[in-house]
This record gives C-alpha cells, structure tokens and sequence, in this order.
C-alpha cells in the first residue's frame, strides 16, 4: 500500500511511518519541522525513517506544496498527524493552533475533497472530554466543553470532518490518542520533562497535588491501532485509542524513581488552566471494530522510554 503522512517527523508519525516501512509498505511523509520543541529530534526521526525508505519533502499544510505532493504520490491513504500539539502551549500562543489545526485541517479536507475515494486517518485527542464526561469516555458523550483551545480545535476538526462526510461522501475516521508515551517521544510532555529534570536534580513541579490521572498509553500500542484502521479502511467515524488503565502524575514519577532507584524532589505548584482531571478511555468500541487491545503496562512502557532516554542522552553528550 501507498500511505501518505502529514507530522511525519513527530513521535506518533515516526513510530507508525517506521512500522509501515518495516511492514513493506511505500511511505511519502511531509513536515514543517517546526520548533515547537527540539527540531534535532526530529531531524534525527527523519534520519532513521530515510534510511528505512521514506520519501520526504518539508512542507507546511497551511500552503500547497504538501498537497502537490499528495498528488503526484497518489496514495492508497492519507494518514494525518501534523498539527499543533500541546494543551498548555494554547494559552500562550493560540494562533498556531488556528493556523495548523483549523486551517491546515481545512486543507487536508478540501485535497479529499477531490480524492474522495482516498480513506483519511487522522489524529483527534482525549482532551475533547474536557471535564464533564463520565468516566471511562465512550466515543458517544457529549464533548463540547473543551477545557482548552487545543481541545477546541481537535474537536472542531471531528466535527468538519463529519460535515465533509455528510456534503462531499469523503470517509474518515478520527482516532482520539490518550496521552501517548514512548522512546523518541515528545520533551514538552510531563513524563520526558520529569525525567530530564530529576536527571538534573532539579524538583519536578507538580501540579493537582499529583492527583491528576492520565491514561497514558505506550507508543506500540498506538501504532497497532493506528495498523488496524489502515488494514480496515475506509472506516466512517470516531476511535479512542487509550489504554483504559490510568496512572496518577505521582505513580508515573514513581516509575521514573524506581527506574534510577532514587526518590525525586518534588514542588507542589498550582496547576494552569486547561488540564483536565483525568483522562480514561472506554475501549468497547475500539475493540469491536478494530479489535484494539493495548498491551503494555506503565511500568514495561516508561522502562522501555528511560532505557532509550538514556542511550540517547548520553549519545549526545558523547557528540559534544
Ligand atoms: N502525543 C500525544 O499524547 C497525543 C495525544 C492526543 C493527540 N495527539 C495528536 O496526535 C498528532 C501527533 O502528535 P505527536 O505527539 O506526534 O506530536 P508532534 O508535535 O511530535 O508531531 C506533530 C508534527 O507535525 C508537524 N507540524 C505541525 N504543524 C505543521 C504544519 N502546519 N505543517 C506541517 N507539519 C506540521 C510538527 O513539526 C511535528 O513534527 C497531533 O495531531 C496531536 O495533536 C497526540
């Protein structure tokens, strides 16, 4: 198959762009490599996914170019991940979100528009529950009280692609990641900042008391979701891809003590606004149709994350 990736130097886009060059699949990727956070990183992505036989092209989805691309690639899908990621980062600069993820979403929308055989994939978020739904959240609740604007736009984008479905025919189906974790993961997210800083012996500040429960899902099992929907498409509709077994921030700094075998400093400080309590996915759906079933415990998923983190790190010290 021919797959098409937008965010393709992000976590979520490497892992899934690598498993499906392994699996045998063609892969054309686009990013603007952004700096949202460390662009080494990604480069470094970009690096590994090349010499697995990506064909890349830099690109910003909020112009044509990605598109002209898409075109000439003619993929069988057309999986997109590139968006403005992050709920805190929405207070302080809300504009990128409009620009990447209601904008750039309009794009992608308006090339299937005209390829509306072309199955879209794309990436929608837990935090569209906010913090009024019962838990564990089905897919079927209300989620129109967005906590922040970057649950804002990943609903809007649900919505517009429904309305497209409705207009135009084109088949979607939105996948609604909760809290995805893993080697070459993202550094503006607590699990990877917590450890960079108890490596630095700084106190990790802690919001909610550490009370606030994540359902933080393993990288792996993300990708097999994603695997599925590929294998299933076209698919009509809305998937949580969670793994319906939520940590509190305390336990997952406690994987990270017991990992190093030494206790953190910790600063309780007052949460910003935006963060919801908690996150927990009701996998019935997910499992029915896509026979999604995550695997792997916090414990396995961060020992794997810190065994990386480490390597990594230390790599770059040594190319210093
Ligand atoms: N990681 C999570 O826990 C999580 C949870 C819920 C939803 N998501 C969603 O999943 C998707 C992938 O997330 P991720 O964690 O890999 O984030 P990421 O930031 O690592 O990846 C997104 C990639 O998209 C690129 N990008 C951003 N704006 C772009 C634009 N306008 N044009 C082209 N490229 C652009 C960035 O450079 C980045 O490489 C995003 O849509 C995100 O909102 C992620």
């Amino acid at each position: 198959m021919k797959i098409f990736i937008t965010g393709v130097a992000g976590f979520i886009g490497f892992h899934t762009a690598r498993r499906l060059l392994e699996d045998g699949h063609k892969v054309m990727g686009i990013d603007n490599l952004n700096d949202y956070y460390d662009v080494n990183l990604k480069k470094e992505r970009l690096s590994l996914l090349k010499k697995l036989g990506l064909e890349f092209e830099k690109g910003d989805i909020c112009h044509q170019g990605p598109f002209l691309s898409a075109t000439l690639f003619k993929p069988d899908i057309f999986l997109h991940l590139a968006a403005q990621a992050g709920v805190r980062y929405a207070s302080i600069n809300p504009k990128a979100y409009v620009d990447s993820n209601l904008n750039g979403f309009f794009n992608v929308l308006e090339w299937i528009r005209f390829y509306p055989h072309i199955p879209l994939i794309y990436a929608s978020s837990s935090s569209v529950y906010g913090n009024q739904t019962e838990a564990p959240f089905e897919e079927s609740a209300k989620a129109d009280e967005p906590e922040s604007f970057y649950a804002a736009t990943k609903r809007a984008n649900e919505l517009m692609a429904y309305s497209y479905h409705q207009s135009f025919g084109i088949k979607s189906c939105g996948l609604r990641f909760f809290t995805v974790y893993g080697p070459y993961g993202r550094p503006d997210m607590a699990y990877y900042s917590f450890t960079q800083d108890f490596l630095a012996g700084r106190p990790l500040k802690v919001y909610h008391e550490g009370k606030a429960l994540r359902d933080f899902t393993y990288i792996d099992d993300i990708v097999e979701g994603i695997v599925s929907v590929i294998n299933r498409a076209p698919l009509q509709g809305i998937y949580n891809l969670g793994s319906s077994d939520p940590y509190s921030t305390l336990e997952l700094i406690g994987c990270i003590e017991d990992y190093f075998g030494k206790k953190a400093l910790i600063e309780f400080v007052q949460g910003p606004k935006g963060d919801v309590d908690k996150t927990y996915a009701c996998l019935t759906h997910s499992f029915n149709d896509l026979e999604f079933k995550p695997k792997t415990s916090l414990k396995e998923g961060m020992r794997s994350f810190l065994d990386w983190y480490s390597s990594y790190h230390k790599l770059q010290v040594q190319l210093n």
